[in-house]
């Protein structure tokens, strides 16, 4: 694998690894607050009877009042500001006209490009009270994200991350959906290198100093496999068990990470209360 200075080089995907220094740092840093500020605003309004297309005008118009374009806007031919995926949508779930019911659980993922930088996050919203089951699988979710940023610090790989996500996940009786994965990103929306979030231990790509990417795994109550709907995006689980998803852009650090999608707000994981 090929590492370049993100300095130098152009600005699509090229297959060689981008690594930043301290002006990427800081529009990632930048553009994260921002998605996550979008992500605390949906917090106050995901309940019972409103749309998901009503929660996308929201962060529609947040992101335009903070001087920023959703990256998913015209996105090979996707309309929307961001993706919402309801209980057995896996994830891009595409924001409709149908009121949330109280039992609902929903993940909410945003880009927000700001200043050419792109801080991709999603996290879990449940809609009023929400069964035992759909509670411990976003618990899990999150954990699951968190074991794998946990991996992130030079000289691990990608594998120590998917395979942190893994163990943990599985040993929960969840499992880990295989088709979607986390990835690359900074100036670019979606770049290499591909995330997976399950693996072996020292497999994969090393990880320097310097590296931007995503960590956003897919867990299902059921088994892994998934299908996309005739619209092209919606993909859902084939068995149609409960799916959940949280998602950060990190950064490899000199000594670890940095995860650039924290909440202002203090939000982590549901019920959403400051700490
Ligand atoms: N935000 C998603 C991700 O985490 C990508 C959504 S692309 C879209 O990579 F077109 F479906 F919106
Ligand atoms: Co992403
Ligand atoms: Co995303």
């Amino acid at each position: 694998m090929n590492y370049i200075d993100a300095a130098l080089a152009p600005q699509r995907n090229t297959g060689e690894i981008k690594l930043h220094g301290p002006e990427g740092f800081e529009g990632m840093r930048k553009a994260g607050q921002l998605t996550a500020a979008a992500l605390d605003l949906a917090a106050d309004h995901a309940r019972p009877g409103v749309t998901t297309a009503r929660l996308d005008d929201l962060i529609y118009e947040f992101a335009g009042d903070h001087g920023a374009v959703p990256a998913t806007l015209f996105y090979r031919g996707y309309t929307r500001a961001s993706c919402i995926s309801i209980n057995h949508v896996v994830c891009h779930g595409i924001p409709n006209d149908k009121p949330l019911r109280e039992g609902d659980i929903i993940n909410i993922d945003v880009t927000l490009i700001l200043d050419g930088w792109h801080g991709d996050s999603s996290r879990m919203y449940p809609i009023g009270a929400i069964s035992r089951r759909a509670e411990r699988l976003i618990d899990v979710t999150y954990e699951s994200m968190m074991r794998g940023i946990a991996a992130v610090k030079p000289g691990n790989t990608t594998g120590d991350i998917g395979h942190a996500i893994q163990v943990y996940a599985e040993a929960e009786r969840t499992s880990v959906v295989r088709d979607f994965c986390g990835h690359g990103v900074g100036r670019l929306f979606h770049d290499v290198p591909n995330i997976l979030h399950y693996g072996r231990p020292g497999e994969g790509v090393e990880l320097r100093p310097g590296m931007v990417f995503t960590i956003e795994p897919m867990i299902n109550l059921g088994r892994p496999h998934v299908k996309v709907l005739g619209d092209g995006w919606t993909a859902v689980t084939r068995d149609r068990s409960l799916s959940a998803q949280f998602e950060h852009s990190v950064g490899v650090a000199e000594d670890g990470v940095e995860i650039f999608t924290l909440s202002p707000a203090g939000y982590t994981k549901p019920p959403y209360t400051a700490e």
